[in-house]
């Protein structure tokens, strides 16, 4: 769960290693560090804190090398400090390394290296990498110009769990060689020069054209040429892929933070994921993914498996794809499932959903399912990331890059796209009313419109979020979708605001929660389903009377309640409601935060894809 950068050219490094890591800031910040390759020698700098804090080093400005490699830490073995932070050296000070994953065996590897003689300063996994390249370089007698590519690629296949590393040699100064398994690495090539990065954004503003690296490739990256070889040391060839992503897109546009910017993205994003599917704003077209009715009508069962919000949007979707498509839907997190033992075969059909592409246990739940016969259809929002290498058929957000941790336009990108499934899914199984399908689809459309609104009608939350944002709880009830919004909106407060907060089912209400209702406490209701909206009406009473000051989001015309704060929402198709329900509520968490004066982009604990278990 940490970020990694190389560079490889004409120009100085340092800069560029750096840049590229304050990009990266976003996969994990608690510690940092540059190699760049010297006159002779490779300097090893790093520390424990901020990326920002390279640049206060003694020394770092007058680094001159043309290659280098970098590294921001978020903490897996080994607590945040100078000496755990990458990158890692051998005891020779022969190779430098940055390592992206988890060593499985690497407890194993070091007692190998310490009978061996080698020792170790830090309590990370990653040390054992550099020892084991010095290792197998020092025994290997033929010196020619590969000694240093074998070396790495023998320690590979002794490497059990996930890596993506990168790797400089003081006796190789023109080459940074470069190997992955089950973490992101990707090389952007250019003109006499070359980079690699484990995210497109951190050298998006330097080249568009990337070659996208798979399980067990080594690579060696020179300035003027790439060679790719598998585990095995054979040569491959791979293609450029156009990244047509805009710098810029990746930057803040003036806004004070990233979430910000994504949540005020959200009419555009979510016009990008219709645009891509519903052709002349009329048909959905799904036709990369070729599923037949012969096929849908033999699967018996659809499982959404994903983690965090990315689970939540198939929470909020499940009870459209039922009623559309007449399959039972379960809704499962991905650690959960996993070990379960679930019951899968031919007729499942399994989607996963996940913003980075990267979650290792969607990943794992992935492959449980395909070893067991099921079709498998990723959702990811990253081009290229490791879940769409996995999965039989992969369909793409395009909501764009999202850099804040919480996630808040992916999350309404999946809901949409999960919608334009199922009603692909509807019109190919021809079981349900025609002009449902037509209704959902022309409500699909005027989605951006209604964001937008949604967007201009922000006052309102703020004031409320400025009179709350001292409570140390904060609960949220709806029913059906409005439930799903609820877990999302709570989710969405603690892990920005470190506010306690639960989401509940308003019904479950009288079934234990209202004990914690006292004079004060804070509720926000949330009501659109109009079939349901009478019920949760009489709970947000209940909690009224009770002295609860309550917040209500809804598209609703409710009678005068007494309620503290009512934020009116433009009205949609009550199965995708939770697509303009949930922006308030994003809003609020925003809000409440930003008034406690915390970091909203980068909340403690959390890293933006979470690629351990
Ligand atoms: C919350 C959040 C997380 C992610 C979860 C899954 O705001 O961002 O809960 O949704 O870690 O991540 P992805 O979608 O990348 O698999």
């Amino acid at each position: 769960m940490c970020g990694i950068v190389g560079y490889i050219g004409t120009k100085k490094a340092c800069p560029i290693l750096i840049n590229g890591l304050l990009k990266l800031e976003y996969r994990g910040y608690d510690s940092s560090g540059i190699s760049t390759m010297e006159n002779g020698y490779i300097s090893n700098m790093k520390d424990k804190g901020r990326v920002k804090n390279l640049y206060a080093l003694d020394g770092i400005n007058d680094l001159i090398g043309t290659s280098g490699i970098a590294h921001t830490r978020w903490a897996t073995h080994g607590k945040p400090s100078k000496e755990n932070s990458h990158p890692h050296m051998d005891n020779s000070n022969t190779f430098s390394v940055v390592h992206n994953g988890i060593i499985e065996n690497y407890q194993e590897l070091r007692n190998v290296l310490e009978e061996k003689g080698y020792t170790f300063k830090s309590s990370t996994d990653t040390e054992t990498i550099p020892n084991l390249i010095h290792m197998y370089y020092s025994k290997d007698k033929n010196y020619d110009e590969k000694r240093f590519l074998r070396a790495v690629a023998s320690t590979c296949k002794d490497l059990k769990g996930s890596y993506a590393i990168e790797v400089l040699c003081k006796e190789y100064p023109d080459v940074v060689i470069v190997a992955r398994k089950d973490s992101p690495l990707v090389i952007g090539t250019g003109d006499n020069e070359n980079y690699i990065a484990s995210d497109i954004p951190a050298i998006l503003e330097y080249t568009k054209d990337f070659y996208l690296l798979n399980d067990g490739e080594v690579v060696e990256v020179y300035k003027d040429k790439i060679n790719f070889y598998n585990c095995n040391l054979e040569k491959i060839e791979k293609d450029v892929k156009k990244i047509e992503w805009d710098a810029t897109s990746s930057e803040k546009d003036g806004y004070p933070d990233y979430m910000l910017k994504e949540i005020y993205e959200q009419p555009r994003s979510v016009r990008e994921t219709i645009g891509a599917r519903l052709k002349n704003n009329e048909v959905v077209d799904f036709e990369d993914i070729h599923l037949t009715k012969e096929y849908l009508e033999s699967v018996n069962k659809i499982y959404l498996v994903a983690c965090g919000t990315a689970m939540h949007a198939g929470l909020a979707i499940k009870p459209m794809f039922e009623r559309l498509c007449k399959i039972p839907v379960t809704v499962d997190i991905a650690s959960e499932f996993r070990y379960r033992e679930p019951l899968i075969d031919n007729k499942t059909l399994c989607i996963y959903i996940s913003q980075s592409g990267e979650t290792a246990d969607t990943i794992a739940a992935l492959k449980l399912s395909k070893m067991q016969g099921a079709k498998t259809i990723a959702i990811s929002n990253v081009i290229g990331s490791s879940i769409s290498r996995e999965a039989d058929y992969t369909i793409y957000t395009h909501a764009g890059p999202e850099i804040a941790v919480a996630s808040t336009k992916a999350y309404t990108s999946q809901v949409t796209l999960l919608a334009l499934l199922a009603l692909h899914f509807a019109e190919i199984l021809e079981c349900s009313d025609k002009a449902l399908i037509e209704a959902i689809k022309n409500e699909l459309l005027l989605l951006p419109e209604k964001l937008q609104q949604v967007l201009e009608n922000v006052t309102e939350i703020e004031e409320f979020a400025k009179k709350v944002y001292t409570e140390h709880d904060i609960f949220f009830l709806g029913r059906g979708n409005d439930y799903a919004v609820a877990l999302e909106a709570s989710l969405k407060l603690k892990e920005i605001s470190y506010i306690h907060s639960d989401a509940y089912a308003a019904g479950e209400l009288k079934h234990g929660p209202i004990a914690l209702i006292e004079n004060g406490i804070t509720v926000v209701g949330i009501i659109t389903d109009p079939v349901l909206s009478p019920k949760t009406v009489s709970n947000i009473q209940e909690v009224i009377t009770r002295g609860a000051k309550t917040l209500i989001v809804t598209d609703q015309a409710l009678e005068n309640g007494n309620y503290d704060k009512v934020i009116k929402i433009p009205k949609t198709h009550p199965m995708i409601s939770e697509i303009l329900t949930v922006v308030p509520l994003q809003l609020f968490a925003y809000y409440i935060t930003k008034e406690k004066g915390l970091d909203v982009d980068k909340p403690r604990n959390l890293a933006k894809s979470v690629t351990v278990e």
